[in-house]
Protein backbone atom coordinates (compact mmCIF):
# COMPACT_ATOMS: atom_id res chain seq x y z
CA UNK A 1 0.00 0.00 0.00
CA UNK A 2 1.28 3.43 -1.36
CA UNK A 3 2.64 5.87 2.04
CA UNK A 4 0.39 8.31 1.02
CA UNK A 5 -2.77 10.30 2.41
CA UNK A 6 -4.51 12.33 0.12
CA UNK A 7 -6.76 15.02 2.02
CA UNK A 8 -9.80 16.48 0.61
CA UNK A 9 -12.25 19.08 1.69
CA UNK A 10 -15.15 20.12 0.11
CA UNK A 11 -17.28 22.93 -0.19
CA UNK A 12 -17.03 26.25 1.92
CA UNK A 13 -14.18 24.70 4.19
CA UNK A 14 -11.83 26.96 2.26
CA UNK A 15 -13.90 29.43 4.73
CA UNK A 16 -12.98 27.83 8.22
CA UNK A 17 -11.98 29.61 10.81
CA UNK A 18 -14.44 32.67 9.91
CA UNK A 19 -17.37 30.45 8.76
CA UNK A 20 -19.61 29.92 11.75
CA UNK A 21 -17.00 29.42 14.26
CA UNK A 22 -19.37 28.09 17.21
CA UNK A 23 -19.87 25.16 14.69
CA UNK A 24 -16.99 24.67 12.80
CA UNK A 25 -14.54 26.08 15.14
CA UNK A 26 -11.30 28.83 14.69
CA UNK A 27 -8.58 27.19 13.24
CA UNK A 28 -8.42 28.03 9.44
CA UNK A 29 -7.94 24.90 6.93
CA UNK A 30 -4.60 25.92 6.29
CA UNK A 31 -4.09 25.65 9.93
CA UNK A 32 -5.61 22.21 10.14
CA UNK A 33 -3.30 20.88 7.25
CA UNK A 34 -0.19 22.87 8.85
CA UNK A 35 -0.97 20.75 12.01
CA UNK A 36 -1.63 16.97 9.67
CA UNK A 37 1.80 18.19 6.96
CA UNK A 38 3.97 17.97 10.80
CA UNK A 39 2.54 14.51 11.36
CA UNK A 40 2.72 12.89 8.05
CA UNK A 41 6.35 14.29 8.22
CA UNK A 42 7.06 12.75 11.61
CA UNK A 43 5.92 9.46 10.39
CA UNK A 44 7.58 9.54 7.23
CA UNK A 45 3.87 9.53 5.12
CA UNK A 46 4.09 11.91 2.00
CA UNK A 47 0.45 13.99 2.05
CA UNK A 48 -1.47 15.98 -0.09
CA UNK A 49 -4.21 18.33 0.45
CA UNK A 50 -7.11 19.36 -1.67
CA UNK A 51 -10.28 21.24 -1.67
CA UNK A 52 -12.96 22.05 -3.52
CA UNK A 53 -16.40 23.69 -3.67
CA UNK A 54 -17.24 21.76 -6.64
CA UNK A 55 -18.38 18.18 -6.70
CA UNK A 56 -16.58 17.02 -10.29
CA UNK A 57 -13.66 18.30 -9.14
CA UNK A 58 -13.69 16.36 -6.44
CA UNK A 59 -14.45 13.53 -8.38
CA UNK A 60 -12.16 13.66 -10.70
CA UNK A 61 -9.40 13.95 -7.77
CA UNK A 62 -10.70 10.80 -5.96
CA UNK A 63 -10.08 9.11 -9.59
CA UNK A 64 -6.80 10.02 -10.15
CA UNK A 65 -5.66 8.95 -6.85
CA UNK A 66 -5.93 5.23 -7.82
CA UNK A 67 -2.85 3.22 -7.41
CA UNK A 68 -1.16 6.92 -5.78
CA UNK A 69 -2.28 7.00 -2.75
CA UNK A 70 -2.82 4.45 0.50
CA UNK A 71 -5.78 6.08 2.07
CA UNK A 72 -8.28 9.07 1.73
CA UNK A 73 -9.08 11.17 4.57
CA UNK A 74 -12.30 13.33 3.24
CA UNK A 75 -14.49 15.92 4.87
CA UNK A 76 -17.42 15.78 2.33
CA UNK A 77 -19.04 18.76 3.82
CA UNK A 78 -22.44 19.45 2.08
CA UNK A 79 -21.54 17.11 -0.39
CA UNK A 80 -21.76 13.86 2.31
CA UNK A 81 -25.39 14.79 2.35
CA UNK A 82 -26.12 14.95 -1.59
CA UNK A 83 -23.77 13.32 -3.91
CA UNK A 84 -24.13 9.71 -5.05
CA UNK A 85 -21.46 10.69 -7.29
CA UNK A 86 -18.36 10.64 -4.44
CA UNK A 87 -19.36 7.79 -2.88
CA UNK A 88 -19.49 5.92 -6.08
CA UNK A 89 -15.97 7.70 -6.78
CA UNK A 90 -14.93 6.37 -3.54
CA UNK A 91 -16.29 2.66 -4.70
CA UNK A 92 -14.38 2.72 -8.00
CA UNK A 93 -11.12 3.59 -6.72
CA UNK A 94 -11.05 1.07 -3.54
CA UNK A 95 -9.02 3.13 -1.49
CA UNK A 96 -9.74 3.12 1.88
CA UNK A 97 -11.52 6.59 2.99
CA UNK A 98 -12.06 7.87 6.85
CA UNK A 99 -14.88 10.05 6.50
CA UNK A 100 -14.54 13.09 8.94
CA UNK A 101 -16.80 15.93 10.14
CA UNK A 102 -15.83 18.93 12.62
CA UNK A 103 -19.13 18.92 13.87
CA UNK A 104 -21.22 16.15 15.40
CA UNK A 105 -23.64 15.44 11.72
CA UNK A 106 -25.73 13.24 14.36
CA UNK A 107 -26.88 16.23 16.56
CA UNK A 108 -27.97 18.36 14.14
CA UNK A 109 -30.61 19.20 11.73
CA UNK A 110 -31.96 15.77 10.10
CA UNK A 111 -30.76 16.51 6.69
CA UNK A 112 -27.10 16.17 8.33
CA UNK A 113 -27.94 12.99 9.69
CA UNK A 114 -27.73 11.05 6.22
CA UNK A 115 -24.48 10.26 4.93
CA UNK A 116 -24.21 8.91 1.35
CA UNK A 117 -20.14 8.44 2.10
CA UNK A 118 -20.63 6.87 5.29
CA UNK A 119 -21.02 3.21 3.59
CA UNK A 120 -17.85 3.46 1.05
CA UNK A 121 -15.52 4.43 3.76
CA UNK A 122 -13.72 2.37 6.21
CA UNK A 123 -15.17 4.70 9.13
CA UNK A 124 -15.93 7.89 10.02
CA UNK A 125 -15.04 10.40 12.54
CA UNK A 126 -17.52 13.28 13.38
CA UNK A 127 -17.63 16.00 16.10
CA UNK A 128 -14.39 16.72 17.77
CA UNK A 129 -13.49 19.77 15.99
CA UNK A 130 -10.20 20.34 13.91
CA UNK A 131 -9.22 17.49 16.36
CA UNK A 132 -11.35 15.01 14.20
CA UNK A 133 -8.66 15.85 11.20
CA UNK A 134 -6.04 14.46 14.02
CA UNK A 135 -7.78 11.54 14.80
CA UNK A 136 -8.09 10.02 11.53
CA UNK A 137 -4.74 11.02 10.81
CA UNK A 138 -3.90 8.37 13.56
CA UNK A 139 -6.43 5.65 11.97
CA UNK A 140 -4.86 6.66 8.47
CA UNK A 141 -1.72 5.80 9.63
CA UNK A 142 -2.42 2.49 11.11
CA UNK A 143 -4.15 1.17 7.85
CA UNK A 144 -0.51 1.81 6.17
CA UNK A 145 1.27 -0.03 7.92
C1 LIG B 1 -19.38 19.31 7.94
C2 LIG B 1 -20.84 19.01 8.26
C3 LIG B 1 -21.72 19.20 7.03
O1 LIG B 1 -23.08 18.94 7.37
C4 LIG B 1 -21.63 20.63 6.55
O2 LIG B 1 -22.37 20.79 5.36
C5 LIG B 1 -20.23 21.10 6.38
C6 LIG B 1 -19.21 20.69 7.34
C7 LIG B 1 -18.48 19.23 9.19
O3 LIG B 1 -17.27 19.14 9.03
O4 LIG B 1 -18.99 19.30 10.32
O5 LIG B 1 -19.94 21.89 5.48
O6 LIG B 1 -18.91 18.33 7.02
Amino acid sequence: MKKKILVINGPNMNLLGEREPDIYGKKSLKEIEGELAGLCGEAGIEVEFFQSNHEGAIVDKIGEAKGKVGCIIINPAAFTHTSVAIRDALSAVKIPAIEVHLSNIYGREDFRKHSYVAGVAQGQIAGFGAYSYILAFHAAKEMLI
